[in-house]
């Protein structure tokens, strides 16, 4: 909050504190993942930090990547406030599997179905649906033979909303700041554009942000999951995430 003028990085972590109990949701995650001794596990969308460091903390051992070296400044900032020595790696989806390919026990992405905003996080571009199945091959050859994936979507009930969703947050106390977001996703079923819009307002100075994007409905979700090498692909419940969540196993 005292870092400089908001960004799209400090909007998606005051976001966060609304829709996450982070530590019920690090422990759900945790018993998905089982005990944590010899699971390698790659985060690659890690994004400011959440669940990567909670799960840290809790003795996993999590490579983080993101391709934004702004989400990677505030990824820094949170571990060094948590006392974690962890060095966060600058790396696109697109270079992934040359850098880390069949890796990892377990490959996470999630916060929201990344993949909406395959190469449109930092600037108001627009994925279309190859280019979401083309990230998400991305991450699955991350996936050591026999392990295991987690991706998350909009609640399909969401989706299937025709009005507009709004949300006016309760105003937050963050140290000596006064915090108010006001959010609201539309989607132009004609397009298939999901729009999400925020206005932050942080001591009475407002910030508004926009991210388009093509949304995925789950059946296919699932074809593309089925279509990256997964096999056992399905929504699995997970306590504490707002989104819903899939997994598969790697062929
Ligand atoms: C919605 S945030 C999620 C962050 C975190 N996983 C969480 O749950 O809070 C999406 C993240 O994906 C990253 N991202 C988007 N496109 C990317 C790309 N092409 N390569 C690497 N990271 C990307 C963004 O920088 C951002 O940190």
């Amino acid at each position: 909050m005292d870092a400089g003028d908001p960004d799209i990085g400090t909007l998606w972590e005051l976001c966060m504190l609304f829709e996450f109990d982070r530590e019920e949701t690090a422990d759900g995650i945790a018993e998905w993942l089982g005990p944590a001794e010899g699971l390698r596990i790659l985060d690659c969308a890690c994004g400011s930090g959440f669940p990567a460091l909670e799960l840290i903390r809790r003795g996993y051992d999590v490579t983080c990547t993101d391709g934004s070296e702004l989400m990677l400044t505030h990824f820094r900032r949170n571990a060094r406030i948590e006392g974690l020595d962890v060095r966060p790696e600058l790396v696109l989806w697109e270079d992934l599997p040359r850098r880390h390919a069949e890796g990892f026990d377990v490959v996470m992405n999630r916060g929201g179905g990344n993949y909406i905003y395959a190469g449109a996080w930092d600037d108001e571009g627009l994925a279309d649906q190859s280019t979401m199945a083309e990230a998400i091959g991305q991450w699955v050859a991350c996936v050591r033979p026999g392990g295991r994936f987690y991706v998350d979507i909009t609640r399909a009930e969401d989706l299937e909303r025709r009005e507009d969703q709004s949300v006016v947050h309760p105003t937050l106390r963050i140290g000596q700041h006064t915090v108010d977001i006001a959010e609201t996703i539309s989607i132009d079923r004609s397009t298939g554009i999901r729009t999400w819009s925020s206005r932050l307002t942080v001591d009475g100075i407002h910030s508004e942000f926009q991210r388009r994007s093509r949304y995925l409905r789950h059946d296919q979700l699932i074809e593309i999951l089925k279509g990256c090498g997964l096999t056992d692909v399905r929504k699995t419940p997970v306590a504490g995430e707002y989104y819903d969540i899939y997994t598969g196993v790697r062929a």
